[in-house]
């Protein structure tokens, strides 16, 4: 009987947006993120007749195919291991939370992986497998806020915990603007964003957001945490509009939401703002303010769908 291994999205707070090795995805920034309760990816690998890949009871061709299965080639050439493989994949992740799904998936599969083959590994180098699939994958592993150091090979890129349990009252809510597939994966739009005049200068402050940030979670201070991270995501959306040539994730919608947070926070409605490869936008707020804020989106967005997460946990065995 194979199991079953359950990995959560996370979202990060000081995000990761450049590739300096794009087949071993060593990242050019370190990133920090909060894993999230509400989403994950539950995935069991087993031997087949032919590889296969099974996502929410579908049979996968195509793209999602290819990426699995060169990301499982690697492990198999790794670990020296044969065989085919069936993999079978849910998601928990709604399309209508907007949220990537790469995160969880490929931190799911690397723990499934390594159950199949009875492959004992440390988180740390579960982290490092997970990376080869999709960067912010290496951060699911963990629950809590991870930290993903960039390092300056395979062997120093790997995510930790910073705090696997964290006291902090910090909510995220999933506002769902766009339910469209996004246009640019995020592997494109990372390597875009690289030729903005403005990229260099923003990773010369990779290392200085990053400090602030951990401050900011140890002395539990929501202020400093929500401004710090709304300011990264804006400057990773600076760099977008300002590559060669320039594009955006974000559409009317966008915007009507990012004045709607400031508007909020002048009534005195603490919240601040995320936003990754797409439209859509997440809100950090603390417990108190979840309904005014609701409140406030649904009647500007008549009715938008938002779901309310919190921090979830790290990559578990089910079975
Ligand atoms: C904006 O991890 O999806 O969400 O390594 O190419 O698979 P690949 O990229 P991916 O990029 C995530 C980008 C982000 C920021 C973040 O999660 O740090």
């Amino acid at each position: 009987m194979e199991k079953t291994v359950r990995a959560h999205t996370n979202i990060a707070l000081i995000k990761y947006w450049g590739k300096a090795n794009q087949s071993l995805r060593l990242p050019l920034m370190s990133s920090l993120s909060m894993t999230l309760d509400q989403f994950y990816t539950d995935t069991k690998v087993s031997a087949g007749p032919k590889n296969q890949f099974w996502l929410n009871g579908v049979e996968q061709s195509g793209q999602s195919y290819q990426r699995v299965f060169s990301f499982l080639k690697l492990l198999q050439e790794k670990f020296g291991v044969k065989g085919n493989l069936k993999v079978e994949s849910v998601n928990h992740v709604p399309t209508a939370a907007g949220l990537a799904s790469s995160s969880s998936a490929f931190a799911a599969l690397a723990g499934a992986f390594c159950v199949h083959y009875g492959i004992n590994l440390s988180a740390v180098e579960l982290s490092r497998l997970a990376r080869w699939g999709s960067g912010s994958a290496s951060r699911s592993i963990y629950g809590g806020f991870a930290i993903w150091q960039k390092g300056i090979d395979n062997e120093s890129s790997y995510a930790y915990a910073l705090d696997e349990k964290p006291q902090m009252d910090l909510q995220l809510l999933v506002v769902e603007l766009n339910k469209n597939p996004k246009e640019l994966s995020s592997t494109q739009g990372m390597k875009q964003a690289q030729t903005s005049p403005f990229f260099r200068p923003w990773l010369e402050r990779n290392q200085a957001e990053l400090a602030q940030m951990v401050a900011a979670i140890k002395a539990n201070d929501f202020s400093k945490l929500g401004s710090l991270a709304e300011l990264n995501a804006c400057e990773m959306h600076a760099v977008n509009l300002t590559a060669q040539p320039g594009f955006t994730y974000f559409e009317p919608a966008t915007i009507k939401a990012i004045k709607l947070v400031a508007d909020l926070r002048r009534l005195g409605i603490e919240c601040y703002f995320t936003i990754d490869a797409g439209p859509n936008i997440k809100i950090l707020s603390q417990l108190k303010n979840v309904k005014d804020i609701t409140k406030r989106f649904v009647s500007e967005f008549h009715n938008v769908n938002i779901i309310n997460a919190s921090f979830g946990p790290g990559i578990s065995c089910l079975n």
